[in-house]
């Protein structure tokens, strides 16, 4: 591939000021500066002008928006690791690279995945809203209890890089690691997290009391965790998801919440974002976050950084090293 020097790229939100910088130095860059979402024309309008497309979660990049891409566009280097919101296939069908953000944002989800793990069991949302309202009348023997966390069952659904800083973490809290994914992890590295495989996910659901999603969302996975599967978790589980929304199904999921079928959810995405099951919203046992999973200064620049390497990698006529690969997902 020949060399380009200064790719037209066009970015669809607005990213941290020093990524904007760098890629205004090195790439013939328009940014978005006001942040307000693209409509599908101005997508459109993006993808027919563009050589390299940054686009990121919030943007639907349908095989109909891609259908208006010139023979120009040739690289979409998301920002963010999860490719879902990308027709992959209508990507390839017209020889298009897809590229994402790996590794970077890596222990950040998983912190805040552990947050949600500690907040819902023992209420702490619940603590500090009641705080806030002036409703707290002092320590009492019986007040707000919750679920200890030492000594309870994690059962992870995928296994990749996230799911295994979690597994690391949890150790830490005296939780027995248990997990779900398409692929057994070699032995070794088993050993090292002491993490326990479940070929069949509906074995793991019945034994654990603490469930957690990570797993990339695909057709496979749309609403993995539907009615039938909440219906195999004990009373005393809790669901906590920072992976894609659409990974459950979430009017079910208020129904058992409501129910008391299972103990409580904490989430960090939703099906439809940002609007959330109303429901959802009236449950005190619900700790509802604003996708903020990969929300650090640090993560956000480094994923900055690797959508650049990317471009930079590809316009220098060689193969991106973040390039998202058929049958990754
Ligand atoms: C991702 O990168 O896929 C996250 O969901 C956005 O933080």
């Amino acid at each position: 591939m020949s060399q380009i020097e200064r790719p037209k790229t066009i970015v669809t939100r607005k990213l941290p000021s020093a990524v904007e910088a760098r890629m205004a130095e090195l790439f013939d860059v328009e940014l978005n500066a006001d942040d307000t979402p693209m409509t599908e024309d101005e997508l459109r309008d993006a993808v027919a002008r563009a050589e390299v497309f940054v686009p990121t979660v919030t943007d639907d990049i349908s095989a109909d928006i891609l259908e208006a891409a010139g023979d120009q566009l040739k690289l979409i280097a998301n920002f963010g690791v999860g490719v879902d919101h990308i027709d992959l296939s209508a990507a390839r069908a017209k020889n298009m690279i897809v590229t994402n953000t790996p590794g970077v944002l890596t222990e950040d989800t998983a912190d805040m995945v552990m947050a949600l793990i500690l907040s819902v069991p023992r209420r702490l949302a619940e603590g500090e809203k009641l705080v806030r309202a002036g409703g707290w009348q002092g320590w009492r023997p019986t007040g707000m209890l919750g679920h200890r966390v030492n000594g309870k069952r994690l059962g992870i659904i995928g296994m990749g890089r996230i799911g295994q800083a979690i597994a690391r973490r949890a150790r830490g809290f005296g939780l027995s690691v248990h997990y779900h994914n398409r692929h057994r992890l070699p032995e070794a590295v088993e050993q090292t997290l002491d993490a326990q495989w479940h070929d069949d996910l509906d074995d793991m659901l019945a034994e654990i009391d603490i469930l957690t999603i990570n797993c990339p969302y695909t057709s496979e996975t749309h609403h993995l965790i539907d009615e039938a599967r909440l219906g195999l978790l004990g009373r005393d589980v809790y669901v906590i998801n920072a992976a894609r929304g659409e990974i459950i199904d979430e009017a079910a999921l208020a129904a058992v919440l409501e129910n008391g079928q299972i103990a409580g959810a904490g989430l960090d995405v939703y099906e439809n974002e940002p609007e959330i099951e109303p429901r959802l919203l009236g449950l005190d046992n619900v700790v509802l976050l604003p996708h903020l999973g990969s929300a650090t200064f640090e993560g956000r620049e480094a994923m900055g950084d690797k959508v650049i390497a990317n471009i930079r990698i590809w316009a220098d006529g060689h193969r991106p090293p973040d390039q998202v690969l058929e049958g990754w997902v």
